[in-house]
């Protein structure tokens, strides 16, 4: 009875209902359908964000299919690309050395021909050290009229055999001549700057057979740097010599939202020093301008003060890896001809060195702060490398006063901890053994840091 009832009841309505449930149905899968599609599509247009953002990221051959999104917020160089000036020169950060830092207004062409020999001697040559590049105070206090036009000459006291014969010497050992400019009426230290002589300048230093040209800011009559630094960028473009063009405009107006058109790296920062205090504040202020370098075009935050003893052995090394990873310009400070082993140690790490001489050109940045006043530091940037695996630089850098932990964890750098394939440290120059599943870290002692790199495979692949 009850059966029938309810097969009864079943019937009456099917038979009732029918029409209403077969439009349920009906509305509940074109609704699946609106659902399926949408996701289908998001999932697209996740894709093509992705991809089109990776365009900046695949210079250089970079496999741009095989990047998660995750990876585009955190290592964006998107400001990159639009307006490097292309001049084939700057692929990677130049590395050399510069007399500046070490012997100030003290140099003359004995120390540019040891320097040389000694880059040579030592092995940095050889490691990617070419430019010998000499600072203010080479030139004579006035020009020398010749045939009437008033050109650059060096100071006969100091540069008694010339330019041209230091060029030529520099080059017989294989290496680059770097030279220094001011676009202003007076360099800082009150030789003749370039400014309204651009031409005429730009055509002494090609005759010269110069590679470089470190352009400063003193004396600047109060014309814009905007105005300035373009007018010997186009002069060296007319001569047939190609001339690294080096802007030193101490990030005055924020060189890199415009420089990259104009010279090949542009200071972001003041003047470093040889401490502790000097060198991490200009680190920071070059990180915010990560997005902005990429090959042919770098953010400069200033030349290495490692081995000139304002700092300890530990601050040295994090000074260079940071250097390293932010894609700087590595131009030594020091007097190469009398380094300590440890000096020499630091300068030619060669796994460091090749970070930042890594052909994709994207600057490492700080990804991670804790501790007090954010002294724990991850610092992180991707590398090239052959589909489908990924590199990613690190640096855990304590700038806090005593031994710490430091940790971050994969998510935040952008890696599934599964798909790790290997970590190497690149001051132990050893693999490591294991890695913990969640985050990342090591015991870094103060002012020290660790520098490694570790290479996956992401999850996040195209079908094409
Ligand atoms: C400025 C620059 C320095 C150095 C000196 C030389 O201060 O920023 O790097 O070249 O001038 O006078």
């Amino acid at each position: 009875m009850a059966l029938n009832l309810v097969r009864t009841r079943d019937l009456s309505l099917s038979k009732l209902e029918f029409p209403l449930i077969a439009k349920r149905v009906r509305m509940v899968s074109v609704f699946l359908l609106i659902l399926l599609l949408s996701i289908s599509t998001s999932h697209k247009r996740l894709f093509i964000e992705a991809t089109e953002h990776t365009e900046k990221l695949a210079f250089h051959g970079f496999d741009k299919s095989i990047l998660a999104s995750k990876y585009l917020q955190i290592y964006n160089n998107s400001k990159y690309g639009t307006l490097q000036l292309d001049n084939g020169l700057g692929k990677t950060p130049p590395m050399g050395w510069n007399s500046w830092n070490h012997f100030g207004c003290s140099v003359d062409e004995r120390v540019i021909k040891e320097t040389a020999d000694a880059l040579v001697a030592t092995g940095l040559a050889e490691l990617g050290y070419v430019y010998v590049n000499i600072d203010d105070c080479w030139a004579n206090k006035r020009r020398i009229l010749v045939f009437v036009a008033p050109l650059l000459a060096p100071d006969p006291n100091t540069f008694p055999s010339g330019i041209k014969a230091l060029a030529d010497y520099v080059h017989g050992k294989g290496l680059k001549l770097g030279i220094y400019g001011d676009a202003g009426q007076l360099t800082c230290q009150q030789r003749p700057g370039s400014l309204g002589f651009e031409l005429l300048d730009a055509m002494v230093l090609a005759s010269w057979e110069v590679d470089y040209l470190k352009y400063d800011n003193c004396y600047d009559m109060g014309i814009s740097p905007q105005k300035r630094y373009p007018a010997m960028r186009d002069a060296l473009n007319s001569t047939a010599r190609s001339i690294f063009y080096s802007i030193c405009e101490w990030g005055v107006d924020d060189p890199a939202l415009w420089a990259p058109r104009v010279g090949n790296s542009w200071r972001t920062t003041i003047d470093i020093s040889d401490s502790w205090e000097s060198m991490t504040r200009i680190a920071d202020i070059n990180d915010k301008w990560a997005e902005y370098a990429g090959p042919g075009g770098w953010n400069d935050p200033d030349m290495l003060e490692v081995g000139n003893g304002g700092m300890t052995y530990q601050e040295y090394r994090s000074h260079f890896s940071i250097w390293a990873l932010m894609k700087a310009p590595l131009l030594i400070g020091c007097d190469v001809r009398n380094m300590s082993p440890q000096t020499l140690e630091i300068l030619s790490n060669k796994e460091v060195i090749d970070v930042n001489q890594d052909s994709l050109g994207l600057q490492g940045r700080k990804i991670n702060v804790s501790g007090k006043d954010g002294c724990l530091q991850v610092w992180a940037g991707l590398l090239s490398s052959s589909a489908p695996e990924i590199r990613l630089a690190i640096v855990l850098w304590n700038r806090c006063s005593t031994a710490s932990m430091i940790s971050v964890s994969w998510l935040e750098l952008g890696v599934i901890f599964d798909v790790i394939v290997s970590v190497r440290d690149l001051w132990e120059h050893k693999f490591l053994d294991s890695i913990s599943r969640d985050s990342f870290g090591a015991e870094v002692d103060s002012h020290d840091c660790k520098m490694y790199i570790m290479t996956h495979i992401p999850l996040f692949h195209s079908e094409s």
